[in-house]
């Protein structure tokens, strides 16, 4: 049987990539099919807090079993940024019309910023917040890497093309979607959500 739960997000990319990992197991519905329109919050300061808020916020309106993920790329020679900050590290959301145009500047100001600095150490960190009724359940996946100078490859979206995963040549927006799957932090992060779901329904 196809366990029906929502996953609290508006991006086409995710709800596409989580649904190739989840395969028949799950059938995913996404905010437009529960009749949800509009902005789900997200104020909070670390990953698992943003998690947390948009699954909770979906979940006491519609009473489903519910989910969400929140992502950053942590930068060590920047502290950790950007961080919960990945998507508007550049400035403001509605300071850029199409999603590319955002990524393009928050790639330019990563660049900037680590310019001459040869620790490129970086890692894409998401955290998924779900919450099935009776407690809230937290999965964690990493991806270690490294920061070039160059943008390279035209697959993926948001930082990928500078982004080179430990024990690869390529970026990450130089491999396919699937190879990217085998190795992403999204798709740890849903490994782990994906087992534990296994098991409740054994
Ligand atoms: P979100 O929490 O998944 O929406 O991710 C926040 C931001 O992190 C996105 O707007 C992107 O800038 C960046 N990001 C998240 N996942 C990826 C990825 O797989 N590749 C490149 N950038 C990503």
């Amino acid at each position: 049987m196809q366990h029906k739960i929502v996953f609290a997000t508006n991006n086409p990319h995710k709800l596409k990539e989580i649904q190739s990992l989840l395969g028949n197991h799950f059938q995913l519905l996404s905010l437009k099919e529960i009749g949800f329109e509009g902005d789900i919050p997200e104020n909070q300061t670390t990953l698992e807090g943003n998690a947390l808020e948009k699954a909770r916020y979906i979940f006491d309106k519609y009473a489903f079993p519910c989910f969400a993920d929140d992502t950053g790329l942590e930068v060590d020679a920047l502290g950790g940024e950007p961080g919960v900050y990945s998507a508007r590290y550049a400035g403001p959301l509605q300071n850029y019309g199409a999603e590319e145009k955002r990524s393009a500047a928050n790639i330019s100001k990563l660049l900037a910023k680590l310019s001459g600095n040869p620790n490129r150490n970086a890692r894409f960190r998401t955290v998924i917040a779900y919450l099935d009724g009776k407690e809230e359940h937290f999965f964690e996946g990493i991806v270690n890497g490294s920061i070039i100078d160059v943008r390279r490859g035209s697959e993926g979206f948001g930082y990928d093309p500078v982004f080179i995963p430990e024990g690869q040549t390529g970026t990450f927006a130089e491999i396919s979607l699937s190879e990217k799957n085998k190795i992403s932090h999204r798709a740890r992060a849903f490994a782990l959500f994906v087992e534990h779901m296994k098991r409740q329904k054994s």
